[in-house]
Parts: C-alpha cells; structure tokens; sequence
C-alpha cells in the first residue's frame, strides 16, 4: 500500500507538476498522488491535474465566511479520499492549529527561502525573494518543512542553497529558486516523508 498524498494548491502549480514528473519517473514508489485541492477555482494547477489523471476537488472559502467552514469542508475532502499525507505546493492560506493537529507530521510545505530567514507570515510569493535582495543576503534558497502550528515553523527536512546574482530581480531570482532548488527539493522530500508514513502504517 501507498502513502496516498493530496497536494493543496493555490496557482501556477510548478511544485505540483515537480511532483507528477518524479512520480512518472518512478522517483515516488512509496507515494501515490491520489488528489489535488485547489482553493481557486482559477489555478492553473487544476490543468496539470487533470492532465496527470490525478482528481482534483475544488474546496473555496467565500469571502468573510469562517475558517472553521472552510477547514470542515477540506477535512471531510480528505478523509473521503483516504488521504494520509498531505504537501502543500503554493497553497496560500494558512491552517489552523485545530487542523495541523489532526495531521501531526504528516503535512509537509515548501518555502522559497532558507528557514529560519525571510520567512513566517506575510512572507509568500515575490515579497520572499523581495526582502531577500533588499537585505543584501548573497545565497538564499528553498525550505521543506513540516507544518505546526506556527507558519514556517515546523522542523525542517530538507534545504538546498542558491546563490544570488548582482542583477537579480525578485523574478529572476524567484525562478532560480524554483529551477535550482523547490522541484528537485520537493519530490525528493515527498518521497521521504511518504516512505516514512508508510512504514509507520503498515508495522
Ligand atoms: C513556490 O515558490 C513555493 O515555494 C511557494 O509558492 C510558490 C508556488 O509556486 N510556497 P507553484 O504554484 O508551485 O508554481
């Protein structure tokens, strides 16, 4: 039996597609990516999905409405699809302590700095690499953490440093870190958890 993972998504969907050419490659034996979450209906995340034949659920939280909703709505998501590991690839809302304690190492992040810097809440998309460059640090890169309760908190599994360019852009250096960092990170890290929930489930 495989680690059936759900990846939550928001955008783009790059870390996702890292993970679905790994998982074709043969690179995740020990995982199945058996659903995509979106909470945007827009993302184009949800393309890659259905492309990949992974199914894909739509869970929105309208504006103003509870966190609680939105957070009872994606439990019962996954708990329908028998989900024991979740990773979190560009999924931009942040759960609740309630929530991450139902899945005690078992949800894994991917931030686009080195944890401990640049990180924490209100540090996501191109204000990451944005405050980077701003203070001048000369090698930045990616972080897959567990996920607590505390955001970018978790203990870390895994890191890879990029080294910054003169004439960076927060662009340019947001796709560096992609290209030289999240999608080799981030499979690679999958792999290891689901290997690990795995084993746990099955002694
Ligand atoms: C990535 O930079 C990831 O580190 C961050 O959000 C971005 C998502 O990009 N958490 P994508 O949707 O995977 O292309």
């Amino acid at each position: 039996m495989k680690t059936r993972i759900a990846v939550l998504v928001s955008g783009g969907g790059t870390n996702l597609q890292a993970l679905i050419d790994a998982r074709d490659r043969g690179e995740l034996p020990h995982g199945e990516l058996a659903l995509v979450v979106s909470n945007n209906a827009d993302a184009f995340a949800i393309e890659r999905a259905r492309k990949a034949g992974i199914p894909v659920a739509l869970c929105l939280r309208e504006k103003g409405a509870p966190r609680a909703d939105f957070e009872a709505r994606l439990l019962d998501i996954l708990s329908e699809n028998r989900i024991d590991m979740i990773v979190l690839a560009g999924f931009m809302a942040i759960l609740s302590s309630d929530f991450v304690a139902r899945y005690p190492e078992r949800i894994i992040n991917i931030h686009p700095s080195l944890i401990p810097s640049f990180c924490g809440e209100g540090f996501y998309g191109l204000r990451v690499h944005q405050a980077a460059l701003d203070y001048g640090v000369k090698v930045t890169g990616a972080t897959v953490h567990y996920v607590n309760e505390i955001p970018d908190g978790g203990r870390i599994i895994a890191q890879k440093a990029v080294d910054i360019q003169p004439d960076d852009t927060p662009e340019t250096l947001q796709r560096r870190v992609m290209e030289q960092a999240e999608w080799i990170l981030l499979p690679r890290a999958t792999e290891e958890v689901a290997r690990k929930i795995n084993s746990d489930l099955s002694s």
